[in-house]
């Protein structure tokens, strides 16, 4: 594993004060949350700090958090709440990459506007046409073996997409790189293999895939989608 753990130390964390009055990050207090698996996709209901842990996890690893493939600035930007005192422990994997860090943040919501800065997106058919030619695009970046944080990366990709994502998930995962990967997606956490970590009211908990709420729901939603709609 290139990280093992991530955790925060009791005293430099104010359970009365946000980020910690959200569960699953006071959840990291102390021992904090192990890695056991190469891609972990954490998951849980909107609001539930997922976004929250995998920001602080790109800017403590030292990844630049204004998200894309491979960036570098010149500028460092202020820390979060959290990355200020998110603690990393290195495994055997990742003691030997203290001095450069290699991966990238993905965050849905800014890709497409970093994607815009890449030179070699820089051709006519990456206009705002297709997100997903350019999600795609980038994720031919995880060859390299680094870690790599993404933050809801369906968000821009088709049923197909998707698979395709999960194909070089687990290509990363040859190369011997270590994903991070906040989702609400039912076919992302199907990869074989990944840890499912669920965010909630209770902190965090290990989950099976066929356990997940949001898998429940799609099951139930799309075997007969009237029992959900005659609620609203
Ligand atoms: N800078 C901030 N200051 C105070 N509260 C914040 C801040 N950023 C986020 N929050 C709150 O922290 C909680 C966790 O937010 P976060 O974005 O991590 O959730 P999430 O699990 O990523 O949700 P989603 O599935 O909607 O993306 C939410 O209640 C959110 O409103
Ligand atoms: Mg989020």
């Amino acid at each position: 594993m290139i990280i093992d753990r991530i955790r925060v130390a009791e005293a430099v964390a104010p359970r009365d004060q946000w980020p910690f009055t959200v569960p699953a990050v006071a959840a990291l207090i102390g021992e904090g949350l192990a890695f056991d698996e190469q891609i972990t996709f954490l998951v849980g209901e909107n609001g539930s700090g997922k976004s929250t842990v995998v920001e602080a996890l790109a800017e403590s690893y030292g990844l630049d958090v204004r998200g894309g493939p491979n960036q570098r600035y010149g500028s460092e930007l202020p820390k979060s709440k959290l990355g200020e005192v998110l603690q990393i422990d290195r495994g055997a994997g990742g003691s030997r990459m203290v001095k450069r860090a290699v991966g990238f943040f993905l965050r849905a919501e800014t890709a497409l506007d970093v994607f815009d800065g890449l030179s070699r997106f820089d051709r006519p058919e990456f206009n705002e046409a297709s997100h997903v030619e350019s999600f795609l695009a980038a994720f031919e970046g995880f060859g390299e073996k680094g870690v790599y944080v993404l933050d809801e990366p369906e968000a821009a990709l088709s049923f197909t997409a998707c698979l395709s994502l999960m194909a070089t998930l687990h290509e990363a995962r040859a190369a011997g790189s270590q994903v991070v990967c906040a989702t609400h997606s039912p076919i992302l956490t199907a990869l074989p293999g990944a840890a499912i970590i669920e965010f909630g009211d209770h902190g965090v908990r290990r989950s099976a895939w066929a356990d997940l709420e949001v898998v429940r729901h799609w099951q139930r939603f799309l075997g007969d989608p009237e029992r959900y709609l005659r609620y609203l």
